[in-house]
C-alpha cells in the first residue's frame, strides 16, 4: 500500500521571477487554486493520506494553504457566504497528515528526496513536483501506484514528445515489457535531440522504494553541484536494479515557465462548465 508522497518545494523558481521573488513558484494561481493544490488533489484523489512537504525559507504560505483558517472562516461564517465558507473548509480538509522537512540550500532535487527520507521511513512512496499539473480520467499518480503495486518495483512517469522538445528532459531508454511501460536501462539528462536515446521524457511524478536513498546518498554532486534525481534513477537501471517508466494517458502541463504556465490556464478555463463558454468567444474575438 503506498499511503505517502513526498512534495519537493523548495527550489528558487527562477524561471518565473518575478512573480516568485516573494511568493512560493507553487503558490501562483491558475484560475482561482494555487499549482499545489491542483498537485495535492491528485494526490489525495490516488489514495494518499500522508504529505510530506520538502520546504525552504519563504514556503510558509504552501504550509498555511492547507490550514485551518479561523478568522477567514469565522467572517464568511458571520457574512453567510456559505459557498466561499464550504471552499475554504474543503482546502484545510485536503490533508490529513502534514509534515514539512526543511532543505537549507536548493542542492538539487535528488538532495530534496534525501531530506525527506526521515520522514517517509522503510516504505514506498511517491513524489510529485509541483511545475507538472496533470489532467486525467484516472489520476496520474494512481496509474502509477498500481502499476508498482502490481511490479512490486519503482515506476516513473514519461511522457512521449516530439523529439525537438526531450533535450529539456531526462530521457529513458529501456526495454518494452507492454504497451506503454519500460524497463529502463538508462537515462540521459537533458540530451541533445540528435543524440536522445528516445522520445520519452521523465515528467514530475514517480513511485519509489526505499532503495532510491541509497542511491541518492552514494551520488556525489553532479551537474551545477546538485544531487540530481535522474543520476540516481540512471544508476539503479544500470546496476540492474528494476525500475519501470509507464506512459501516463491525460494531459500533462508544464507551469514553471511562462508560456506552459499561461497554456495551462487556458487550458483549464476552457474546460471549467462557467469559465468555459464565455472565454472561447472571447478568444475567437481576439483572434
Ligand atoms: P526545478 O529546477 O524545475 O524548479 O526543480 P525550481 O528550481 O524551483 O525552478 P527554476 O528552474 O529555478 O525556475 C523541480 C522541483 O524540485 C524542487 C523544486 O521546488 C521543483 O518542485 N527542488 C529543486 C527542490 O525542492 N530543491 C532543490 O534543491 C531543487
Amino acid at each position: 500500500m503506498i499511503r505517502k508522497v513526498v512534495l519537493p518545494v523548495a527550489g528558487l523558481g527562477t524561471r518565473m521571477l518575478p512573480a516568485t521573488k516573494a511568493v512560493p513558484k507553487e503558490m501562483l494561481c491558475l484560475i482561482n487554486k494555487p499549482a499545489i493544490q491542483y498537485i495535492v488533489e491528485e494526490a489525495v484523489a490516488s489514495g494518499i493520506k500522508e504529505f510530506i512537504f520538502v520546504v525552504s525559507r519563504n514556503k510558509e504560505a504552501i504550509l498555511d494553504h492547507f490550514d485551518l483558517s479561523p478568522e477567514l472562516e469565522a467572517e464568511l461564517e458571520a457574512k453567510g457566504k456559505k459557498n466561499l465558507l464550504e471552499e475554504v473548509r474543503k482546502v484545510s480538509r485536503l490533508i490529513e497528515s502534514l509534515s514539512a522537512v526543511r532543505q537549507k540550500k536548493p542542492l538539487g532535487l535528488g538532495h530534496a528526496i534525501l531530506v525527506a527520507a526521515p520522514l517517509v521511513g522503510n516504505e514506498p512512496f511517491g513524489v510529485l513536483l509541483g511545475d507538472d499539473i496533470v489532467d486525467a480520467e484516472e489520476p496520474c499518480l494512481k496509474q502509477l501506484i498500481r502499476a508498482a503495486e502490481e511490479l512490486w518495483a519503482p515506476v516513473i512517469a514519461v511522457e512521449h514528445l516530439p523529439r525537438e522538445e526531450v533535450s529539456r528532459y531526462g530521457v529513458i531508454s529501456g526495454k518494452k515489457v507492454q504497451e506503454g511501460l519500460y524497463e529502463i536501462e538508462d537515462v540521459v539528462e537533458k540530451p541533445r535531440p540528435e543524440e536522445a536515446p528516445s522520445e520519452l521524457a521523465i515528467i514530475g511524478r514517480y513511485v519509489f522504494f526505499p532503495s532510491i536513498f541509497e542511491y541518492l546518498e552514494r551520488l556525489s554532486p553532479g551537474a551545477g553541484g546538485e544531487i540530481q534525481l535522474t543520476d540516481a534513477i540512471a544508476t539503479m537501471a544500470r546496476e540492474g536494479h528494476k525500475i519501470y517508466a509507464l506512459e501516463f494517458r491525460g494531459t500533462r502541463y508544464d507551469t514553471g515557465n511562462k508560456e506552459g504556465f499561461v497554456k495551462a490556464t487556458v487550458a483549464l478555463a476552457l474546460k471549467d462548465p462557467e469559465l468555459g463558454p464565455k472565454l472561447r468567444d472571447f478568444l475567437r474575438n481576439l483572434l
